[in-house]
């Protein structure tokens, strides 16, 4: 049986392709049928039920455990049943999260907003919790549910923005970056989740004639995974997108050289890895335009990882930095410290595990001469809304302020489509970039290091690793 073919960068539009996101929508989830989704209407009393529940160990395995694509029937039904298994718990966690800020910042009407998304989704997962899908119609149903969730989240980050910006004089930016990681990185994996069923649903084997795309059985995906995904292609993608950008709003583009093993491959998800190129890029192309060195190439160096790395040990980077796996990303510490969950270490339900026989995976270095970060601006890089963008512009991607008005270049920036379908397209500016950059990385496992040299240019080290070697 064949099964479909995607394009090795931009699995991501497959996705949205699958996922009805403003008016691409294909006919299976019209929105006529949209609306009819059956809902409940969810109690307290369910969420403190839901979110007492242990979160499930999702691992990279859990992924790929029902098969390479396309699925039979009773695979995509294993696949429906899981994700119902473990998605409520998931949102249950991340509604307490939410209540558990001071109410004047909930009374936000942004973030009321997400925090009724959550109710919504919620709602139309309740229907199903606690029962088993045992028919194709009924799987159906349910990923018409896991479009609905998909398409309800995909502008949370720049709502959530928006919200605490707008209450910043209520919550401390420490206690707004405490919330954001964790609730970015919980989101990370619930989108995954629900993405992986929708995925692995149109490239199934009864669903598989709604694809538009070609069939091939040579496809490396399975799912939202790629099992060959090459670095240096989503670089390509990636620098394509930031500069003609660049182009537009500056009239001038630095050119990116790449170097080191371009044809290096390894199994990951490239919306992940399409999403933190690009806020790399944003930056460095940024930085270098704005210091007038747009004549020196970025360099992009791509060095794969030795064979015989040992698991969990640092990475050393060639300017010596340590990126620790054992401390970056290998936990979901999602919906601990805001739940009430009795402990506050990780415990081992709360693991996010690489494949067993993950493979080592790849440092990316990304290089420029864009005069390095200053001193003062230095220790505040990591804190989601720090921005060395002035505050009227910022209020301006906000409000999708022209490019024209502001006469900087982050609104031509913040044209920059999100990859990984994550609604990230008005952020530029916001101070999102690195620390979101970081925890997508850091999901599995991987980690991002910066490097300045204040005056000169910044090294910025993206390592990752491999999600494993997936063999037939
Ligand atoms: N390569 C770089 N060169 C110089 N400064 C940088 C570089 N990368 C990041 N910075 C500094 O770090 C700050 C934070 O970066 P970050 O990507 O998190 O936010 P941003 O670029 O301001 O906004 P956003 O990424 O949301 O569009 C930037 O405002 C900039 O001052
Ligand atoms: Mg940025």
């Amino acid at each position: 049986m064949a099964q479909v073919q995607r394009p090795l960068v931009i699995q991501s539009q497959f996705i949205r392709l699958c996922c009805p996101r403003n008016a691409r929508r294909i006919p299976i989830f019209s929105r006529a049928r949209h609306q009819q989704l059956h809902t409940s209407t969810v109690t307290d009393h369910d969420i403190v039920r839901l979110a007492s529940l242990p979160l499930h160990p999702l691992t990279l395995a859990d992924l790929v455990k029902h098969g390479r694509p396309p699925l039979t029937t009773s695979q995509l039904l294993t696949s429906a049943n899981f994700t119902l298994s473990i998605l409520p718990a998931r949102l249950a966690h991340r509604i307490q999260s939410l209540r558990n800020l001071p109410f004047i910042v909930v009374s936000n009407p942004h973030i009321s907003k997400i925090h009724s998304n959550y109710i919504h989704s919620l709602s139309t997962l309740l229907p199903w919790a606690e029962r088993e899908i045992t028919t194709l119609e009924d799987e159906v149903k349910f990923t018409e549910v896991m479009a609905d969730l998909v398409q309800t989240h995909s502008n949370t980050i720049s709502i959530l923005a928006r919200g605490f910006l707008e209450a910043r004089k209520y919550i401390s930016p420490k206690d707004v970056t405490r919330f954001l990681d964790e609730h970015l990185r919980a989101r990370i994996g619930t989108r995954l989740i629900a993405e992986q069923h929708l995925a692995l649903h149109f490239s199934s084997q009864p669903h598989q004639e709604l694809t538009q795309d070609g069939a091939d059985e040579t496809s490396s995906f399975i799912g939202v995974i790629d099992t060959k995904l090459r670095p240096a292609k989503i670089v390509q993608h990636c620098e394509n997108v930031v500069g003609e950008i660049c182009e537009l709003r500056y009239g001038v583009r630095p050119h990116v050289v790449i170097n080191g093993e371009p044809e290096y491959s390894f199994a990951h998800v490239p919306v992940h890895l399409e999403y933190i190129i690009t806020e790399l890029l944003k930056n460095a192309f940024r930085a270098t335009v704005e210091s007038g060195m747009e004549r020196e190439p970025i360099e992009i160096t791509i060095a794969p990882l030795p064979e015989d790395s040992i698991e969990n040990s640092g990475t050393e980077t060639d300017a010596g930095v340590v990126i620790k796996n054992s401390d970056q990303g290998t936990t979901d510490i999602a919906s601990r410290a805001f739940t009430g969950m009795p402990s506050l270490s990780p415990s081992a339900d709360e693991q996010i595990r690489p494949l067993a026989h993950s493979t080592p995976g790849v440092t990316i270095r990304i290089r420029d001469r864009g005069g390095g970060i200053s001193p003062e601006v230095y220790p505040h890089i990591w804190d989601y809304s720090f921005t060395t963008f002035n505050e009227d512009q910022v209020s301006s991607t906000l409000s999708g302020g022209s490019p024209s008005k502001s006469g900087s270049g982050m609104d031509a920036l913040s044209t920059i489509s999100g990859a990984g379908g994550d609604g990230v397209n008005s952020l530029a500016g916001l101070g999102y970039g690195l620390p979101l950059g970081r925890a997508y990385a850091e999901y599995f496992g991987g980690g991002i290091a910066v490097q300045s040299l204040w005056g000169w240019g910044t090294d910025v080290y993206l390592s990752l690793r491999g999600v494993g070697r997936i063999d037939d």
